[in-house]
């Protein structure tokens, strides 16, 4: 049985919607760099999209949560999806993808980041998956330290030019 301060993983379900779009709210608001204007409507469509995220049987978002006496408190949070690109050049077309990873600053460092990704990384071997993505901006030097310290090496580079309005 769990005691008081241990952590917890489980599947994300519709009563986590509010914790998972401000987690992903602040992902995005940490990563923006303002290059590309955000929709007037940025939130309201954040959470009509993480709605249908919890409901596609592609996707899993697992939710860490602290255990204490009042009851559990989500502190994290993974959200991965599968993406399957049948053109016939790959031998396996299906490919993970990791698109958000969130821990609170103050449960920081505990090895509950690594928890979130080695259990998507298991879900996606038992699915016979073995390619797995994440992307960060390249402002994001935790991020990138992170992902190298789970294994995931750079592949590809995104060059971006705004052109100006005439
Ligand atoms: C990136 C993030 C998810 C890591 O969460 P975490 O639970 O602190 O990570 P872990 O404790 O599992 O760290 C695993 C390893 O990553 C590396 N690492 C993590 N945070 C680090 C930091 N601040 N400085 C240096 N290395 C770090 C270390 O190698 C660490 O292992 P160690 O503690 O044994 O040295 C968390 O910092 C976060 O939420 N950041 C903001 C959101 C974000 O950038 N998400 C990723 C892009 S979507």
């Amino acid at each position: 049985m769990k005691q008081n301060g241990d952590i917890n993983i489980r599947l994300a379900t519709a009563d986590d919607l509010t914790q998972i779009v401000s987690y992903t709210h602040a992902i995005h608001q940490q990563e923006d760099d303002q290059s590309i204007p955000t929709h007037t409507n940025f939130l309201s469509n954040l959470e009509k999209w993480i709605k249908e995220e919890l409901k596609n049987p592609l996707s899993l978002i697992l939710i860490a949560e602290i255990v204490n006496k009042q009851g559990n408190k989500a502190i994290g949070f993974i959200g991965s999806t599968t993406l399957i690109n049948d053109n016939g050049f790959l031998d396996n077309p299906t490919k993970g993808v990791i698109n958000f990873l969130w821990v609170e600053k103050e449960h920081r460092r505990k090895n509950i980041a690594t928890q979130l990704v080695s259990m998507i990384e298991d879900c996606f071997k038992k699915n016979a998956i073995n390619v797995i993505e994440c992307s960060f901006t390249k402002k994001n030097q935790l991020a990138e330290t992170f992902w190298a310290s789970e294994g995931y090496q750079i592949q590809s580079v995104i060059a971006r030019k705004i052109l100006p309005h005439d």
